[in-house]
C-alpha cells in the first residue's frame, strides 16, 4: 500500500499566488479528509500566527487522516509545530534540514558534522512530543549518497518513523531516482523499518515519472499536491499519481487508500480557492482529460469505450454534464441531485443554492450538472459587514468612454459612486474603489464560461495583491459585468475580512 500524503496546504499553498484563507483551508483538508489521502500536511505551523491557527483547526477537525506540521530542525519550530497539531487524531511533526553541500555551504553554513549533530538532536528532541516523527533531507537527490545514507541512519536511530528523500529543486531524472531509493534500502540501516518516502518538484516536468520510479524502488508513501500546485513549477501531481497506479495496477502491482471519485471535486475546489486555473489538457483533472474531438477516436468509442479510453471519467468522479432540472422544478429534486454529486449541504446553504437556481433558470435555457456544482462552491456572503452588490449600470462602448454607477451594500446601508474607466469592467472595478476608498492592485482577472452555449455562466476570479498577500475572489453570473463585480467584491471582502482579524490578533498579542 503506497501512503499518500498531501501537501496541497503547505508547498502547495506557499508558492506565489497559491494563499488561502483560514475558512478555505479548513474546506480544503476536510476535503482531502473525503479523498482519503493518508497524510495531510496542513502548513509551517512557526511561519506565522495565521498558519499555526490554521493546522490547529485542521488538527481539531480532521479525524481519519494523519496531520502534520512542516518545522525546521529547530527546537522552537519543532515546540509550534507539535502546539499546532497535537489535537489530532493522529498528530506528526516534519522536521528537516538541508544535506547537499551546496545548501550546507551557503545556507545553512554548517558542516557535515554539524548537520549530523542537529539531525540526531531534533530528532530526539522532536520526539519526546510524538511518536510519528517525519525527517527530510532537503535537496536529498544532490546530496553526496554516502553523506545521505549516514544522516538517514542517524533520523532512524534517534526514532524518525518516515524518512523522506526530496528531489528540492526538480533535478533528478527516473532512472537516476530508481537508484538512489534502491541503495538507500540497501545500504542504511533499517531503512525498511521506517516509511520510506519521496518529495518531488516539476522543475524539467519529471516530478510524476521521477515518484513513480521511487514506487518501482520501494518507496511506500508519496508526497504530492491537488493540480500539482507548488513552488516554481509546482510540486507531483496527487490525481496523475494515484491514477497511474490504479490504471497500471498489474505494472506497479501496488494500491493507494484514494476514494478516486473525489478527485475532480478536490481539483475543482483546490483551482478555485487558489484561483490556479487548470491547463486545459492536463492529465487526469484538465477540462480535455477525456474529451475525444476526432471522428476517428469518435467513432472507435461508440465501438467499445476502451479502444480510446484507458480509464473511465466515472472513475475521478466526473458526471455526463447531463441536462438536470428545468424552470419548474422543485426544491427535493435539487437536493436530490446535489445528493448524487455527493454533496452533503446545510439547510441554509441548500436555500441559497436553491434561490441562485431559480435565479439561474429564468435566465438560462438548460441547466448542468456543472451549473449546480458552480453555485455550491460559490462563496455565501460573509455576513453583514461584507459588500454586497445591490445594483449597478453600465454605459460602455467603442466611441464613449465607459462609465459604472454602482450601489454597494453593507450593514444595511445603501453606498452610492459613478465612475469613468477604460471599458466596462474598469469603470466598474473603479466606482466600488470610490466607494472602498482604497485602490487596488489588480494581479490577476480572468473570466471563463461554465458550461457550453451562449446563455452559459461567466465565472470572473480575481487576484487582487496587497503587500505580499494575494487575495482571490469569484463571481457567477451569467453576465460577465455581474460576475466581474461580484469576484471584485469577494476578494475586497476578503482583504477587509483579513484586516480585521490582524487588528484583534494584535490586541490580543
Ligand atoms: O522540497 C522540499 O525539499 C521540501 C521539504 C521541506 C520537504 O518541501
Ligand atoms: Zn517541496
Amino acid at each position: 500500500m503506497i501512503k499518500i500524503f498531501d501537501t496541497t496546504l503547505r508547498d502547495g499553498e506557499q508558492s506565489p499566488g497559491c494563499s488561502m484563507s483560514f475558512d478555505e483551508k479548513i474546506e480544503v483538508a476536510k476535503q482531502l479528509e473525503k479523498l482519503k489521502v493518508d497524510v495531510i500536511e496542513a502548513g509551517f505551523a512557526a511561519a506565522s500566527i495565521g498558519d499555526f491557527n490554521s493546522i490547529r483547526e485542521i488538527a481539531n477537525q480532521v479525524r481519519n487522516c494523519t496531520v502534520a506540521s512542516l518545522a525546521r530542525a529547530l527546537p522552537a519550530d519543532i515546540e509550534r509545530a507539535y502546539e499546532a497539531v497535537k489535537g489530532a487524531a493522529n498528530p506528526r511533526i516534519h522536521t528537516f534540514i538541508a544535506t547537499s553541500d551546496l545548501h550546507m555551504k551557503y545556507k545553512l553554513k554548517m558542516s557535515r558534522e554539524a548537520v549530523i549533530q542537529h539531525t540526531q538532536s531534533m530528532v530526539k528532541y522532536a520526539k519526546q512530543f510524538c511518536n510519528d516523527i517525519e525527517f527530510s533531507a532537503e535537496d536529498a537527490s544532490r546530496s553526496d549518497p554516502m553523506f545521505l545514507y549516514r544522516v538517514i541512519e542517524e533520523a532512524i536511530k534517534m526514532g524518525a518513523t518516515t524518512i523522506n528523500i526530496p528531489d528540492t529543486v526538480g533535478y533528478t531524472t527516473p532512472d537516476e531516482f530508481y537508484e538512489l531509493i534502491s541503495n538507500i534500502r540497501y545500504y542504511v540501516k533499517n531503512a525498511d523499518a521506517v516509511t520510506l518516502s519521496v518529495h518531488c518538484h516539476n522543475d524539467l516536468g519529471l516530478a510524476v515519472a521521477n515518484s513513480l520510479a521511487a514506487v518501482r524502488a520501494g518507496a511506500t508513501q508519496v508526497e504530492c499536491t491537488i493540480n500539482g500546485i507548488g513552488e516554481r513549477a509546482g510540486n507531483a501531481a496527487l490525481e496523475e499519481i494515484v491514477m497511474a497506479i490504479n490504471t497500471r495496477s498489474g505494472h506497479y502491482n501496488q494500491m493507494t487508500h484514494i476514494d478516486t471519485k473525489e478527485i475532480i471535486k478536490t481539483s475543482h475546489l483546490v483551482s478555485k480557492v487558489t484561483g490556479t486555473r487548470v491547463q486545459h489538457n492536463k492529465a487526469i483533472v484538465g477540462e480535455n482529460a477525456f474529451a475525444h474531438e476526432s471522428g476517428i477516436h469518435q467513432h472507435g468509442m461508440l465501438a467499445n469505450p476502451m479502444t480510446y479510453e484507458i480509464m473511465t471519467p466515472e472513475s475521478i468522479g466526473l458526471t455526463t454534464n447531463s441536462l438536470v432540472l428545468g424552470k419548474h422544478s422543485g426544491k427535493h429534486a435539487l437536493e436530490d441531485r446535489i445528493k448524487s454529486l455527493g454533496y452533503q449541504l446545510t439547510d441554509a446553504k441548500l436555500n441559497e443554492v436553491f434561490n441562485g437556481f431559480k435565479a439561474l433558470a429564468d435566465k438560462k435555457k438548460t441547466i448542468y450538472e456543472r451549473d449546480i456544482e458552480a453555485l455550491i462552491q460559490a462563496k455565501s456572503a460573509f455576513d453583514e459587514t461584507a459588500y454586497t452588490l445591490a445594483s449597478f449600470v453600465i454605459n460602455s462602448g467603442n466611441i464613449i468612454t465607459s462609465t459604472c454607477q454602482i450601489g454597494l451594500k453593507r450593514e444595511g446601508q445603501i453606498y452610492d459612486s459613478v465612475a469613468h474607466g477604460h471599458g466596462p469592467v474598469d469603470a466598474a472595478f473603479k466606482a466600488i474603489e470610490k466607494i472602498i476608498g482604497t485602490s487596488y492592485e489588480l494581479d490577476d482577472y480572468t473570466i471563463q464560461s461554465v458550461t457550453e452555449g451562449e446563455d452559459a455562466q461567466g465565472e470572473a476570479m480575481v487576484k487582487i495583491k496587497v503587500d505580499s498577500e494575494t487575495y482571490t475572489g469569484y463571481g457567477l453570473s451569467t453576465d460577465i459585468i455581474e460576475a466581474s463585480i461580484k469576484a471584485y467584491l469577494s476578494a475586497i471582502n476578503k482583504i477587509i475580512q483579513n484586516s480585521e482579524v490582524e487588528e484583534s490578533e494584535r490586541k490580543w498579542a
